[in-house]
């Protein structure tokens, strides 16, 4: 007998038992007052305000610290900038040697890990703060290392958006695009008890630390049900090439039975607020020509096509599709999609393993066992 995970069958005697869920959907595992994921109202709240206050209306520094507030020690001007560059200068000392020893062939993300284990000291805040301040550093070096470039030492005097584009390009980034990173960095600080998250929050619950915690979560991120997603939304409207093509593709796709990367979610019902969040910032980029009116198209024919495809699932627009065409038209290669993702996701990861280890229990589920019993 098979049992197809991915979609949940399991044999009809255990599909009767009301405490199993697939996948935990629907299971409420704790309390936190981080962040709240509403999908029926298409809704996300960050420590009672929601996104749209929040990205791109501040720094990614200023709103790490609203998020971080009374879980990790904060510096006494309740300013990270200057915690944050200290650390990217850390990171450039201590992480970059090590990411630089290791072979070539070694993709971007796995680069980066290698950075991140070379700074944690097993102590959470300090930890909390090293890590997401580094972040910067460690993607940009792991990118120039990948191209057979020299890594470039951070500036102490830019914030964590500019410097970042400063590192991976050795040009002075325009304004424009370092408004368009920090907006995505804090569209996508948190977002409830998504897979890396939970991971984050498994380990923590063991009573592991907090870089082992969020080492864990950036495996988890990087599948792309989560947090892989992006890179191959451009490949798919690469694939599509023009909007008179979108129909036919994406019809065709779905015959194969393919999933359309960019769209559904586990919560929302609705589109993904993230997603008009990002899109909102378009405008001020200069997109490759024609791009953003096919996306516009794929995403309104995706849209239709779903809903037709699976009627009783609503299948919309998640954070990951304007997040490739944003990221993209912000001059970030589509490899480096999840390691910017990582990025800003980081400071959630810290955020909720301190909770976790303030509030959380062992975290620990049961499993049905459907195997054969012992003959006899
Ligand atoms: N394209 C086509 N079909 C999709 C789909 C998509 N993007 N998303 C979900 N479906 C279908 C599934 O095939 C499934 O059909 P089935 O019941 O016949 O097997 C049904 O809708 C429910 O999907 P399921 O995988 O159970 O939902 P989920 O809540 O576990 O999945 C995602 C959520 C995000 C993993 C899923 O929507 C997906 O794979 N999206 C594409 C990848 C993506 O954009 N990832 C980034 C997430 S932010």
């Amino acid at each position: 007998m098979t049992i197809p995970f991915s979609t949940g069958t399991f044999p009809a005697s255990a599909a009767t038992d009301a405490a199993r869920s697939p996948g935990l959907e629907g299971v409420v595992a704790a309390d936190t007052i981080l962040s709240e994921v509403d999908g029926a109202r298409g809704r996300l709240i960050l420590r009672g305000r929601a996104i749209e206050d929040l990205a791109g209306q501040m720094s990614f520094e200023a709103a790490v610290a609203f998020f971080w507030q009374g879980l990790l020690p904060l510096p006494s001007s309740g300013d990270l900038a200057a915690a944050f560059a200290e650390a990217r200068l850390k990171a450039h000392a201590i992480a970059v040697p090590v990411m630089q020893s290791a072979g070539p062939g070694l993709g971007s993300y796995e680069r980066m890990r290698l950075g991140l284990a070379a700074l944690c000291r097993d102590d959470a805040a300090e930890d909390a703060l090293t890590m997401t301040g580094a972040m910067p550093v460690l993607l940009a070096a792991a990118a120039r290392i990948g191209r057979g470039e020299s890594p470039i030492a951070p500036s102490v005097a830019a914030g964590s958006a500019s410097d970042l584009l400063a590192m991976l390009t050795g040009t002075e980034p325009s304004a424009r695009a370092v408004a368009a990173i920090d907006r995505y960095l804090v569209t996508i600080l948190d977002h409830g008890f998504n897979a890396s998250t939970f991971t984050a929050r498994v380990i923590a619950s063991t009573g592991a630390d907090m870089g082992s915690a969020v080492l864990g979560a950036m495996g988890a991120l990087k599948g792309p049900l989560h947090g892989g997603a992006p890179g191959p939304v451009l490949d798919m409207l690469d694939a599509i090439g023009t909007p008179e093509r979108a129909v036919g593709w994406i019809s065709a796709a779905l015959a194969r039975g393919e999933r359309l990367m960019g769209f559904g979610h586990r919560i929302y019902r609705q589109r993904d607020p993230r997603a008009d969040v990002l899109k909102a910032a378009l405008g001020q980029l200069e997109a490759a020509d024609g791009r953003v009116a096919l996306a516009e198209v794929v995403e309104r024919e995706a849209t239709e096509a779903l809903a037709r495809h699976k009627p009783g699932r609503p299948l919309h627009t998640n954070v990951e599709f304007y997040t490739a065409v944003l990221l993209e038209a912000a001059g970030i290669d589509r490899s480096l999609f999840t390691p910017l993702f990582a990025t800003g996701r980081v400071a959630g990861w810290c955020a909720h393993v301190a909770e976790q280890r303030a509030t959380g229990r062992l975290i620990r589920p049961g499993a049905r066992y459907v195997g054969p019993q012992p003959a006899g």
